[in-house]
């Protein structure tokens, strides 16, 4: 790698999203470390888009591995400047309701897996430069629904865990942020009947990750944004109503 490039790690590399920040991160001279358990894909990923190994380098990386996250982190072969947790998995809540492993799945990736890695990532005391962790979470995860609590209580957590690490890393200058995303056309809702004028593209999603500023919460998207403000405010009897 190029020693004066600064370095990103996206964690859950192959999703849709993370895959157009690793192209954003390349344009804006990044040193790239996409982990994931998809790295067959992230190879080809790579070969499309004639993305060198000085420029992307891929490893392998399972979030819920969480015996594996120290030497994980051990071997990467620089320290991160920037570090972005994308992996997510979802289950339909009907299902999920009667399937333990399903839910515990979604806790596991969202909410234990990040923990245990953003720990290892923010607790190195030889890693001082440390910039910025950013972590993707849901517009699901701002009030408890029912068609969607199980997997919106997994982001709900994760957000909070984001928000307290961003207070514990103030003094250090670090910034925490989490992206709130609403419908992403993705992996994830490929095949689920979403309103079409609330989609948006993982590209439009990977900008506001990479151009993350200093605030900690970014919800991509106008619309986006009202529905976040109108859900935060709405009463508990009028949340009780919306599906
Ligand atoms: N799609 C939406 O509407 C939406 C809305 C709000 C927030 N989000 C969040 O945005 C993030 C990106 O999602 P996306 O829309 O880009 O969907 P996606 O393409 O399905 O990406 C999710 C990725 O998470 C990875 N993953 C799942 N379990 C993992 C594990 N144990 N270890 C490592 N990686 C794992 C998957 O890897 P494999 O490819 O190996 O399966 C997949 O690539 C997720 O956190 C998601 O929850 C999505």
């Amino acid at each position: 790698m190029a020693t004066t490039s600064k370095a990103v790690l996206l964690l859950g590399a192959n999703s849709d999203v993370a895959k157009e920040a690793i192209l954003l991160y390349v344009a804006k001279g990044y040193y790239v470390m996409a982990a994931s358990r998809g790295v067959k894909e992230l190879e080809a990923f790579s070969q499309k888009y004639a993305l060198s190994k000085d420029k992307v380098h891929i490893l392998y990386f399972d979030a819920v591995a969480f015996e594996e996250h120290k030497d994980f982190y051990s071997a990467l072969p620089v320290k991160p400047n920037i570090v972005v947790y994308a992996a997510g998995f979802l289950k339909n809540n009907e299902e999920a309701l009667l399937d333990w492993n399903g839910s515990f799945q979604m806790m596991k990736v969202h909410y234990c897996g990040a923990v245990s890695i953003l720990n290892i990532v923010a607790m190195d005391p030889e890693n001082t430069s440390l910039e910025r962790i950013i972590g993707l979470s849901s517009l699901s995860g701002v009030r408890g629904r029912k068609s969607n609590f199980i997997y919106g209580s997994t982001k709900s957590a994760f957000t909070q865990y984001l928000a307290g690490m961003r207070q514990y890393l103030f003094k250090r200058n670090i910034i925490v942020n989490v992206v709130v995303a609403g419908y992403i056309r993705s992996k994830m809702t490929a095949g689920l009947q979403l309103n079409e004028s609330l989609m948006l593209e993982p590209a439009f999603i990977a900008q506001a990750v990479v151009h993350a500023g200093g605030q900690f919460t970014i919800v991509p998207g106008m619309k986006w944004k009202a529905i976040y403000h109108i859900l935060r405010m709405l009463p508990e009897r009028l949340v009780s109503k919306l599906p």
